[in-house]
Protein backbone atom coordinates (compact mmCIF):
# COMPACT_ATOMS: atom_id res chain seq x y z
CA UNK A 1 0.00 0.00 0.00
CA UNK A 2 0.90 3.27 -0.57
CA UNK A 3 2.05 5.85 2.50
CA UNK A 4 -1.24 7.83 3.66
CA UNK A 5 -1.58 11.19 3.85
CA UNK A 6 -2.38 13.20 7.37
CA UNK A 7 -0.51 9.87 8.99
CA UNK A 8 3.68 10.49 9.72
CA UNK A 9 3.89 7.64 6.96
CA UNK A 10 3.26 10.13 4.14
CA UNK A 11 5.04 11.36 1.03
CA UNK A 12 5.36 14.77 1.76
CA UNK A 13 9.23 16.35 1.89
CA UNK A 14 7.36 19.71 3.24
CA UNK A 15 7.04 18.74 7.31
CA UNK A 16 8.69 16.20 9.30
CA UNK A 17 6.91 14.22 11.75
CA UNK A 18 8.47 13.75 15.32
CA UNK A 19 8.14 10.82 17.48
CA UNK A 20 10.57 9.48 19.72
CA UNK A 21 11.28 5.53 20.52
CA UNK A 22 11.01 4.60 24.01
CA UNK A 23 9.45 8.43 24.54
CA UNK A 24 6.57 6.76 27.11
CA UNK A 25 9.55 6.29 29.68
CA UNK A 26 12.08 6.15 32.79
CA UNK A 27 13.65 9.96 31.23
CA UNK A 28 10.63 11.57 32.42
CA UNK A 29 9.66 11.88 35.74
CA UNK A 30 5.74 11.65 35.78
CA UNK A 31 6.90 8.00 34.27
CA UNK A 32 8.94 7.32 37.35
CA UNK A 33 6.36 8.58 39.66
CA UNK A 34 3.90 5.65 38.45
CA UNK A 35 6.32 3.37 37.99
CA UNK A 36 7.50 3.86 41.46
CA UNK A 37 4.23 2.73 43.15
CA UNK A 38 4.27 -0.34 39.97
CA UNK A 39 7.13 -2.43 40.61
CA UNK A 40 5.35 -5.26 38.35
CA UNK A 41 6.37 -4.13 34.71
CA UNK A 42 3.89 -6.65 33.00
CA UNK A 43 1.28 -5.64 35.52
CA UNK A 44 1.77 -2.32 34.63
CA UNK A 45 1.63 -2.93 30.41
CA UNK A 46 -1.22 -5.07 31.46
CA UNK A 47 -3.18 -1.72 33.36
CA UNK A 48 -5.26 -0.07 30.64
CA UNK A 49 -5.78 3.02 32.18
CA UNK A 50 -2.48 3.26 33.52
CA UNK A 51 -0.49 2.48 30.18
CA UNK A 52 -2.78 4.64 28.02
CA UNK A 53 -1.60 7.58 30.65
CA UNK A 54 1.38 6.79 30.25
CA UNK A 55 1.17 6.37 26.18
CA UNK A 56 -0.43 10.11 26.55
CA UNK A 57 2.51 11.51 29.15
CA UNK A 58 5.13 12.70 26.11
CA UNK A 59 1.82 13.73 23.82
CA UNK A 60 0.41 16.19 26.15
CA UNK A 61 4.50 17.21 27.46
CA UNK A 62 5.99 17.41 23.99
CA UNK A 63 2.91 17.00 21.59
CA UNK A 64 4.47 14.67 19.37
CA UNK A 65 3.25 13.39 16.16
CA UNK A 66 2.91 10.10 17.17
CA UNK A 67 2.17 8.06 20.44
CA UNK A 68 3.45 4.68 20.63
CA UNK A 69 1.69 2.34 23.23
CA UNK A 70 2.73 1.49 26.32
CA UNK A 71 3.85 -1.92 25.67
CA UNK A 72 6.72 -4.12 25.18
CA UNK A 73 7.68 -6.24 22.38
CA UNK A 74 7.65 -9.33 25.24
CA UNK A 75 4.19 -9.41 25.21
CA UNK A 76 4.08 -11.92 22.32
CA UNK A 77 5.80 -14.83 24.56
CA UNK A 78 3.96 -13.51 27.57
CA UNK A 79 0.97 -14.32 25.75
CA UNK A 80 2.23 -17.61 24.48
CA UNK A 81 2.37 -18.60 28.56
CA UNK A 82 6.41 -17.98 28.50
CA UNK A 83 7.26 -16.42 31.65
CA UNK A 84 8.73 -12.88 31.31
CA UNK A 85 10.12 -11.10 34.05
CA UNK A 86 12.13 -7.64 34.43
CA UNK A 87 14.44 -7.72 36.98
CA UNK A 88 16.40 -3.92 37.53
CA UNK A 89 19.31 -3.54 36.11
CA UNK A 90 19.48 -6.80 34.39
CA UNK A 91 16.66 -6.30 31.59
CA UNK A 92 13.89 -8.79 30.86
CA UNK A 93 14.40 -12.72 32.06
CA UNK A 94 11.90 -15.29 30.13
CA UNK A 95 11.35 -18.78 31.75
CA UNK A 96 11.67 -22.57 30.12
CA UNK A 97 9.58 -23.16 26.86
CA UNK A 98 6.42 -25.55 26.89
CA UNK A 99 6.44 -26.56 23.17
CA UNK A 100 3.68 -28.59 23.41
CA UNK A 101 1.74 -25.86 25.51
CA UNK A 102 2.36 -23.27 22.89
CA UNK A 103 1.62 -25.09 20.20
CA UNK A 104 -1.82 -25.83 21.97
CA UNK A 105 -2.72 -22.40 22.53
CA UNK A 106 -5.76 -21.26 20.49
CA UNK A 107 -6.28 -16.73 19.74
CA UNK A 108 -9.00 -16.66 22.19
CA UNK A 109 -6.84 -17.47 24.75
CA UNK A 110 -3.58 -15.50 23.59
CA UNK A 111 -6.10 -12.62 22.96
CA UNK A 112 -7.59 -12.88 26.28
CA UNK A 113 -4.11 -13.13 28.12
CA UNK A 114 -2.78 -9.47 26.98
CA UNK A 115 -6.27 -8.11 25.95
CA UNK A 116 -5.35 -5.34 28.05
CA UNK A 117 -3.23 -3.70 25.73
CA UNK A 118 -6.11 -4.14 23.11
CA UNK A 119 -7.63 -1.92 25.76
CA UNK A 120 -5.05 0.80 26.52
CA UNK A 121 -4.72 1.08 22.80
CA UNK A 122 -8.65 2.13 22.37
CA UNK A 123 -8.40 4.26 25.38
CA UNK A 124 -5.49 5.69 24.22
CA UNK A 125 -6.93 6.46 20.92
CA UNK A 126 -10.25 8.65 21.91
CA UNK A 127 -8.69 10.73 23.80
CA UNK A 128 -9.30 14.15 22.23
CA UNK A 129 -5.49 15.17 22.04
CA UNK A 130 -5.04 12.02 19.67
CA UNK A 131 -6.99 14.01 17.28
CA UNK A 132 -4.84 14.54 14.70
CA UNK A 133 -1.94 12.42 16.06
CA UNK A 134 -1.04 9.23 14.71
CA UNK A 135 -1.41 6.36 17.18
CA UNK A 136 1.18 3.57 16.73
CA UNK A 137 1.63 -0.34 17.76
CA UNK A 138 3.94 -2.54 17.62
CA UNK A 139 5.21 -5.68 17.53
CA UNK A 140 8.79 -7.24 17.70
CA UNK A 141 10.38 -9.12 14.62
CA UNK A 142 10.09 -12.74 14.59
CA UNK A 143 13.78 -13.28 14.49
CA UNK A 144 14.10 -10.90 17.82
CA UNK A 145 11.29 -12.85 19.28
CA UNK A 146 12.59 -16.04 18.91
CA UNK A 147 15.90 -14.60 20.37
CA UNK A 148 14.32 -13.60 23.34
CA UNK A 149 12.36 -16.94 23.91
CA UNK A 150 15.41 -19.24 22.93
CA UNK A 151 18.03 -17.38 24.73
CA UNK A 152 15.79 -15.88 27.67
CA UNK A 153 17.63 -12.56 28.11
CA UNK A 154 19.25 -10.17 25.98
CA UNK A 155 22.04 -11.62 23.52
CA UNK A 156 24.19 -8.39 24.76
CA UNK A 157 27.19 -10.95 24.25
CA UNK A 158 25.79 -12.76 21.27
CA UNK A 159 24.89 -16.18 20.52
CA UNK A 160 25.79 -19.10 21.09
CA UNK A 161 26.02 -22.11 18.52
CA UNK A 162 23.80 -23.73 21.72
CA UNK A 163 21.21 -21.37 20.25
CA UNK A 164 20.90 -22.99 16.57
CA UNK A 165 21.29 -26.78 17.90
CA UNK A 166 17.58 -27.45 18.14
CA UNK A 167 16.44 -26.93 14.55
CA UNK A 168 13.25 -28.47 14.90
CA UNK A 169 12.20 -26.22 18.17
CA UNK A 170 12.94 -23.11 15.78
CA UNK A 171 11.00 -23.68 13.04
CA UNK A 172 7.99 -25.11 15.08
CA UNK A 173 8.49 -22.12 17.21
CA UNK A 174 8.76 -19.69 13.94
CA UNK A 175 5.67 -21.13 12.84
CA UNK A 176 3.66 -20.09 16.08
CA UNK A 177 5.79 -16.88 16.43
CA UNK A 178 4.68 -15.72 12.82
CA UNK A 179 0.91 -17.18 13.19
CA UNK A 180 0.48 -15.00 16.98
CA UNK A 181 2.13 -12.18 15.99
CA UNK A 182 0.30 -11.38 13.06
CA UNK A 183 -2.46 -11.82 15.51
CA UNK A 184 -1.50 -9.24 17.87
CA UNK A 185 -1.38 -6.75 14.74
CA UNK A 186 -4.73 -7.21 14.13
CA UNK A 187 -5.83 -7.15 17.53
CA UNK A 188 -4.17 -3.80 17.91
CA UNK A 189 -5.77 -2.10 14.89
CA UNK A 190 -8.36 -3.65 15.63
CA UNK A 191 -8.32 -1.67 19.00
CA UNK A 192 -7.62 1.66 17.09
CA UNK A 193 -3.56 1.64 15.99
CA UNK A 194 -2.85 3.67 12.79
CA UNK A 195 0.73 2.62 12.30
CA UNK A 196 2.72 -0.29 13.31
CA UNK A 197 6.53 -0.60 13.71
CA UNK A 198 8.54 -4.04 13.49
CA UNK A 199 11.42 -3.52 15.94
CA UNK A 200 14.10 -6.41 14.74
CA UNK A 201 16.36 -5.45 17.96
CA UNK A 202 18.79 -8.29 17.15
CA UNK A 203 18.71 -8.21 13.58
CA UNK A 204 22.59 -7.14 13.53
CA UNK A 205 23.50 -10.13 15.44
CA UNK A 206 23.23 -12.55 11.94
CA UNK A 207 25.85 -12.47 9.32
CA UNK A 208 24.35 -14.92 7.37
CA UNK A 209 21.06 -16.66 7.02
CA UNK A 210 19.29 -13.81 6.68
CA UNK A 211 16.38 -15.32 4.71
CA UNK A 212 15.77 -17.58 6.53
CA UNK A 213 15.50 -15.48 9.65
CA UNK A 214 14.85 -11.91 8.84
CA UNK A 215 14.14 -11.71 5.19
CA UNK A 216 11.10 -14.53 4.86
CA UNK A 217 9.63 -13.89 8.18
CA UNK A 218 9.55 -10.34 8.43
CA UNK A 219 8.20 -10.01 4.40
CA UNK A 220 5.16 -12.19 5.52
CA UNK A 221 4.60 -9.77 8.39
CA UNK A 222 4.70 -6.67 6.30
CA UNK A 223 2.63 -8.27 3.98
CA UNK A 224 -0.07 -8.91 6.44
CA UNK A 225 0.21 -5.77 7.72
CA UNK A 226 -0.57 -3.78 4.70
CA UNK A 227 -3.27 -5.97 3.53
CA UNK A 228 -5.28 -4.64 7.01
CA UNK A 229 -4.50 -1.20 5.16
CA UNK A 230 -1.98 0.25 7.92
CA UNK A 231 1.39 1.66 7.06
CA UNK A 232 4.25 -0.68 8.35
CA UNK A 233 7.36 1.17 9.59
CA UNK A 234 10.73 -1.67 9.77
CA UNK A 235 13.79 -1.38 12.02
CA UNK A 236 16.10 -4.24 11.38
CA UNK A 237 18.75 -2.43 13.53
CA UNK A 238 22.47 -3.21 13.17
CA UNK A 239 21.44 -4.93 9.50
CA UNK A 240 24.43 -4.15 7.50
CA UNK A 241 22.32 -3.67 3.81
CA UNK A 242 19.19 -1.93 4.40
CA UNK A 243 18.58 -1.45 0.69
CA UNK A 244 18.14 -4.57 0.33
CA UNK A 245 16.37 -5.23 2.85
CA UNK A 246 14.06 -2.41 1.70
CA UNK A 247 13.86 -3.76 -1.49
CA UNK A 248 13.14 -7.57 -0.30
CA UNK A 249 10.91 -6.96 2.68
CA UNK A 250 8.79 -4.09 1.71
CA UNK A 251 8.00 -1.62 4.59
CA UNK A 252 6.42 1.54 3.81
CA UNK A 253 9.25 3.05 5.86
CA UNK A 254 12.49 2.04 7.34
CA UNK A 255 13.85 3.04 10.45
CA UNK A 256 17.69 3.31 10.65
CA UNK A 257 20.20 3.23 13.17
CA UNK A 258 22.41 5.66 14.36
CA UNK A 259 25.54 3.37 12.88
CA UNK A 260 24.13 3.74 8.92
CA UNK A 261 25.56 6.58 6.68
CA UNK A 262 22.14 8.65 5.94
CA UNK A 263 24.43 10.38 2.94
CA UNK A 264 24.28 6.74 1.74
CA UNK A 265 20.16 5.79 2.45
CA UNK A 266 19.13 8.63 0.84
CA UNK A 267 20.49 7.90 -2.45
CA UNK A 268 20.09 4.10 -2.11
CA UNK A 269 15.86 4.08 -0.38
CA UNK A 270 13.47 5.28 -2.16
CA UNK A 271 10.61 4.81 0.59
CA UNK A 272 10.07 7.17 3.50
CA UNK A 273 13.01 7.14 6.07
CA UNK A 274 12.62 7.38 9.80
CA UNK A 275 15.06 8.16 12.56
CA UNK A 276 18.89 7.65 13.04
CA UNK A 277 20.40 10.50 15.41
CA UNK A 278 22.34 8.39 18.06
CA UNK A 279 20.65 8.88 20.96
CA UNK A 280 23.57 9.84 23.42
CA UNK A 281 23.52 12.96 20.99
CA UNK A 282 20.65 13.87 23.67
CA UNK A 283 23.37 14.04 26.33
CA UNK A 284 25.57 16.56 25.31
CA UNK A 285 24.45 19.87 24.84
CA UNK A 286 22.16 22.33 22.66
CA UNK A 287 24.99 23.71 20.28
CA UNK A 288 26.06 19.61 19.40
CA UNK A 289 22.76 18.74 19.36
CA UNK A 290 21.06 21.41 16.72
CA UNK A 291 24.44 20.72 14.38
CA UNK A 292 23.43 16.93 14.46
CA UNK A 293 19.72 17.07 13.80
CA UNK A 294 20.48 19.79 11.18
CA UNK A 295 22.60 17.67 9.33
CA UNK A 296 20.18 14.72 9.38
CA UNK A 297 16.71 17.67 8.04
CA UNK A 298 19.31 18.51 5.57
CA UNK A 299 20.29 15.44 4.27
CA UNK A 300 16.61 14.09 3.96
CA UNK A 301 15.65 17.43 3.13
CA UNK A 302 14.26 16.06 -0.35
CA UNK A 303 13.39 13.02 0.81
CA UNK A 304 9.93 12.13 2.84
CA UNK A 305 11.27 12.11 6.40
CA UNK A 306 9.89 11.06 10.13
CA UNK A 307 12.31 12.54 12.58
CA UNK A 308 13.38 9.56 15.69
CA UNK A 309 16.27 8.48 16.85
CA UNK A 310 18.82 5.25 16.08
CA UNK A 311 17.47 3.52 19.09
CA UNK A 312 15.68 4.70 22.07
CA UNK A 313 15.91 7.75 24.22
CA UNK A 314 17.76 6.59 27.12
CA UNK A 315 16.82 6.71 30.76
CA UNK A 316 19.59 9.68 31.82
CA UNK A 317 18.11 12.32 28.83
CA UNK A 318 17.18 15.66 30.36
CA UNK A 319 13.59 17.32 29.43
CA UNK A 320 15.00 20.42 28.44
CA UNK A 321 16.77 18.75 25.27
CA UNK A 322 14.19 16.71 24.20
CA UNK A 323 12.02 20.43 24.39
CA UNK A 324 15.18 21.90 22.34
CA UNK A 325 15.41 18.92 20.07
CA UNK A 326 11.53 19.25 19.14
CA UNK A 327 12.02 23.32 18.64
CA UNK A 328 14.38 22.20 16.07
CA UNK A 329 12.60 20.49 13.91
CA UNK A 330 9.71 22.01 14.07
CA UNK A 331 11.57 25.71 12.95
CA UNK A 332 13.26 23.98 10.36
CA UNK A 333 13.20 24.96 6.75
O1 LIG B 1 7.81 4.46 24.46
C1 LIG B 1 7.86 3.39 23.81
O2 LIG B 1 8.67 3.17 22.89
C2 LIG B 1 6.77 2.39 24.07
C3 LIG B 1 7.01 1.24 24.73
C4 LIG B 1 8.11 0.24 24.45
C5 LIG B 1 8.76 -0.41 25.52
N1 LIG B 1 9.57 -1.38 24.98
C6 LIG B 1 8.56 -0.10 26.94
C7 LIG B 1 9.61 -0.50 27.88
C8 LIG B 1 8.60 -0.30 23.26
C9 LIG B 1 8.29 0.09 21.84
C10 LIG B 1 9.50 -1.34 23.62
C11 LIG B 1 10.18 -2.19 22.63
C12 LIG B 1 11.17 -3.17 23.09
N2 LIG B 1 11.19 -3.89 24.24
C13 LIG B 1 12.27 -3.57 22.30
C14 LIG B 1 12.59 -3.06 20.91
C15 LIG B 1 13.31 -1.77 20.96
C16 LIG B 1 14.70 -1.85 21.47
O3 LIG B 1 14.93 -1.30 22.58
O4 LIG B 1 15.55 -2.47 20.81
C17 LIG B 1 12.99 -4.53 23.04
C18 LIG B 1 14.26 -5.24 22.61
C19 LIG B 1 12.28 -4.73 24.26
C20 LIG B 1 12.61 -5.68 25.36
C21 LIG B 1 12.90 -4.93 26.58
N3 LIG B 1 11.95 -4.32 27.37
C22 LIG B 1 14.16 -4.69 27.17
C23 LIG B 1 15.49 -5.16 26.62
C24 LIG B 1 13.92 -3.95 28.34
C25 LIG B 1 14.91 -3.52 29.39
C26 LIG B 1 15.64 -2.37 28.82
C27 LIG B 1 16.20 -1.46 29.84
O5 LIG B 1 16.62 -0.39 29.37
O6 LIG B 1 16.22 -1.77 31.05
C28 LIG B 1 12.54 -3.68 28.41
C29 LIG B 1 11.88 -2.90 29.46
C30 LIG B 1 11.08 -1.73 29.02
N4 LIG B 1 10.21 -1.71 27.97
C31 LIG B 1 11.05 -0.46 29.66
C32 LIG B 1 10.11 0.32 28.96
C33 LIG B 1 9.66 1.72 29.27
C34 LIG B 1 11.83 -0.08 30.92
C35 LIG B 1 11.01 -0.51 32.05
C36 LIG B 1 11.42 0.08 33.35
O7 LIG B 1 12.32 -0.48 33.99
O8 LIG B 1 10.81 1.08 33.75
Amino acid sequence: MTPIKNCIVNEDTTKNPIWLMRQAGRYLPEFREIRKENQDFIKLCLNSNLASEITLQPIKRFGFDGAVIFSDILMLPYGLGQKVEFKKDFGPKLGEIDLENIESLDEINFTKKVHKVYEAISKTSIDSIMNNKDMIGFVGAPWTILVYMINKSSPKKGLSDKFYKDKILISRLLVIIEKFLKLHIKNQVEAGAKVIQIFDSWAGLLEDKLSEYIYNPTFNIVEYVKKLGVPVICFPRGIKDYKNFCQIVKPDAVNIDYGVDPKKIVKEIKIPVQGGLDPQILLTNKEKLKQEVEKYLNIFKDHPYIFNLGHGILPETKIEMVEDLIKIVRNFK
